[in-house]
């Protein structure tokens, strides 16, 4: 990020078709992290431009319903919701702060279902759900499947392709390492073409450099039809690097270990702190990277603050206090928590 504000000050875009190769690396590596060809990613803002675009895509269809979890996070939400105005029926399973689980979640799917939107791993409790299942309730009923993967991403392996999921979102923040500001969009081939467009600009063609003048154009058959405009091109580069560093420098499988090592830390480490206990479910089938915890008297908001003012970075979430130690926080730095958190509940 340094190397580029400074180029930029100094020589300003005489290097563009340098950063224009960079950003051809982040495709590439975004493809690898979600294990699809890279043509089937585009770059967005963030998670939330993503869906509204996939929510705007089916605000054409008229009729139908989207089914989406009651407890997910407000931008899986709203997008959605905001189809009812289109005459698109919300179907929300569960409710706020409590997962439904998978069945409940089939049970609301029927051969009206345009399509099920689900986190794969929930913002609050760091509950992860098995999406298999999901996406087969999916094609049985000719729905699409889209995931908001931002809380997954970058902490521990996926497959978009293995999944199942025709539209996968998410952002360069959180797991990913990155500056906040843009996002990564894959769209499967198939459900890509059947979404109406809703944003439109010189870049969404094929070759946006050849400024086609006329009115003879075509959006791009890849998903570059869903990148109207300039990218955030200081953001693409870091994201790359941090890219670069999770699937090469570390690997996902060495990044994943050590976040389930961390989280064990912790949760072992809370077991000696009275009134304090962990909300994650810590089973190998629903484990993430997030641990939620919760006190019997004192307030997320009180802990929170507490560990904030002693640096520690953590958050509060639908009532649980929410760690999340990536890869990179060591033995000493989960100590320090673990230290600040029992002279908070002293
Ligand atoms: C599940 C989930 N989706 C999306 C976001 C963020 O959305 P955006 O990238 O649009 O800011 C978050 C942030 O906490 C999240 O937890």
């Amino acid at each position: 990020v340094q190397a580029f504000a400074a180029e930029n000050d100094q020589i300003a875009a005489m290097k563009y078709p340098e950063w224009l190769k960079e950003i051809r690396s982040l495709r590439k590596n975004l493809g690898k992290i979600l294990d699809v060809p890279s043509g089937d990613v585009a770059l967005t803002k963030n998670t939330s431009d993503g869906i509204s675009m996939i929510a705007a895509g089916l605000a054409t269809q008229r009729g139908g319903n989207v089914v989406v979890p009651a407890s997910e996070f407000p931008s899986n939400r709203y997008a959605w919701e905001a189809l009812e105005h289109a005459g698109i029926e919300v179907r929300q399973p569960g409710e706020h702060g409590k997962c439904p689980s998978e069945d409940e979640i089939i049970a609301a799917i029927d051969r009206d279902t345009l399509l099920l939107s689900v986190s794969a791993v929930q913002y609050d409790s760091g509950w992860r759900y098995d999406l298999k299942p999901l996406s087969e309730a999916c094609k049985h009923y000719r729905a699409f499947f889209c995931v908001d993967a931002i809380q997954q991403v970058g902490a521990l392996a996926f497959s978009a392709h293995e999944c199942g999921a025709d539209f996968v979102i998410g952002g360069s923040h959180k797991w990913l390492l990155a500056p906040e500001g843009l996002g990564y969009f894959y769209s499967h081939p198939d459900a890509r073409q059947q979404l109406s467009l809703s944003q439109y600009g010189w870049c969404m063609i094929d070759d946006p450099f050849a400024f086609a003048t006329g009115a003879g154009w075509e959006p791009a058959s890849s998903a570059r039809r869903f990148e109207p405009g300039t990218l955030n091109t200081m953001g693409a580069l870091a994201l790359n690097q941090s890219l670069s560093f999770l699937l090469e420098e570390a690997g996902m499988m060495q990044v994943e270990a050590l976040i389930r090592q961390g989280v064990d830390y912790l949760a072992k480490g809370v077991a000696d702190i009275s009134g304090l206990q962990v909300a994650s479910d810590l089973s190998a089938k629903r484990r993430s990277g997030i641990l939620a915890l919760k006190h019997e008297d004192i307030a997320s908001e009180t802990l929170y603050k507490r560990l904030m003012k002693n640096n520690i970075y953590c958050a509060s979430r639908g009532g649980f206090l929410r760690l999340a130690p990536h890869c990179h926080v060591d033995k000493a730095r989960l100590d320090r928590a673990l230290d600040v958190l029992a002279g908070a509940c002293q």
